[in-house]
């Protein structure tokens, strides 16, 4: 198993600042890459605030706040994030995209650097092809918000090592989470039970059997999930929610997986969630 101190993580959004802040708060030297220096100020600021929340609440010290900060680096290019040996790419998810930068990668990296990607469902088997040796790429699919879900899912490509997915499954246990593997098929095992849950909900309000407010109670208080299915749809994006559920359609040339119609006008409409303000419900800004 090879010991990690050094990662670079490539793409500062929602999820790439959630991960580089539990990797920097674990003690791990972070580079942390953007495309332009305002994207990489307003990913370190994100992190500053959501370090501050951590220490205002005592789960972490003022000083462990500080170290964190201090071991974040910005950069560019993964060309100019040298010496790393781990990488996790949460650029936005789009195939070419993701090929281009894990070739960008493997050029930058330490010999035999674990390259991993953030992924909700996109095949690690196919990132994978983009690189000389398919044997050290991987799925780390963390949850959001990153910082507080404790879940790891860890993906094991058709030609992922074993040496690749017991280091990653050990870093995960370093960063305080918890791993779980999937084997690379469609949606993995996360989004494959949580999103046609999420687009029978969508069904049930399309089809009138309850309210939005009735169904998300039923799954809160009934199941005991800390938001319903069509507020959590809101909080991942209902754009997300649709290409995941193409996926799972695609992938699997099953009909039980079809998108409702309704979550795809939803998103014709514009109406993403919490991101462009209005999704099932009304997001005003904070
Ligand atoms: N950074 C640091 N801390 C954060 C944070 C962040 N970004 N966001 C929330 N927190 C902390 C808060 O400070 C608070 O800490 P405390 O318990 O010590 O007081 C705690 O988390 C709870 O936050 P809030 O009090 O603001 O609000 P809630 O109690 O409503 O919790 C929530 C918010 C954790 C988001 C909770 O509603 C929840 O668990 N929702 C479901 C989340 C979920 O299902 N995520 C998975 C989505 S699917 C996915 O990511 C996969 C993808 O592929 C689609």
């Amino acid at each position: 198993m090879k010991e990690i101190k050094r990662v670079c993580v490539v793409g500062g959004g929602t999820m790439g600042n959630g991960i580089a802040h539990v990797f920097a708060l674990s003690g791990l030297a972070v580079t942390l890459v953007e495309a332009k220096p305002e994207l990489a100020d307003k990913a370190l600021a994100t992190i500053a605030k959501n370090l501050d929340r951590q220490a205002s609440k005592g789960a972490i010290s003022a000083k462990d706040k500080d170290a964190a900060l201090a071991r974040l680096k910005p950069a560019l290019s993964p060309a100019e994030a040298k010496g790393f040996s781990f990488a996790v790419v949460a650029v936005s998810e789009r195939l070419d995209l993701k090929k281009q930068v894990f070739r960008e990668l493997e050029a930058a990296a330490a010999p035999g650097a674990i390259l991993a990607t953030n992924t909700s469902s996109l095949p690690i088997t196919e990132i994978a092809s983009a690189v000389k040796d398919p044997s050290r790429v991987i799925g780390m699919h963390f949850m959001n918000p990153v910082p507080v879900m404790k879940l790891v899912e860890i993906i094991r490509g058709l030609q992922t090592s074993d040496e690749t997915y017991e280091t990653t499954r050990e870093l995960a246990l370093t960063l305080g989470k918890t791993p779980a593997m999937a084997k690379d098929f469609p949606g993995f095992v996360s989004n494959r039970v949580l999103m046609p849950m999420i687009n029978e909900a969508v069904y049930c309000l399309m089809e009138g059997v309850s309210t939005k407010e009735d169904i998300d109670t039923v799954m809160k208080l009934g199941m005991a999930h800390p938001m319903g299915p069509l507020q959590l749809a809101d909080y991942i994006g209902l754009d997300v929610c649709l290409a995941i559920m193409e996926v799972l359609h695609q992938g699997f040339a099953d009909s039980k997986y079809r998108p409702c119609p309704l979550l795809r006008q939803m998103v014709q409409a514009g109406r993403l969630g919490v991101k462009s303000g209005r999704g099932f419900y009304e997001h005003p800004a904070k």
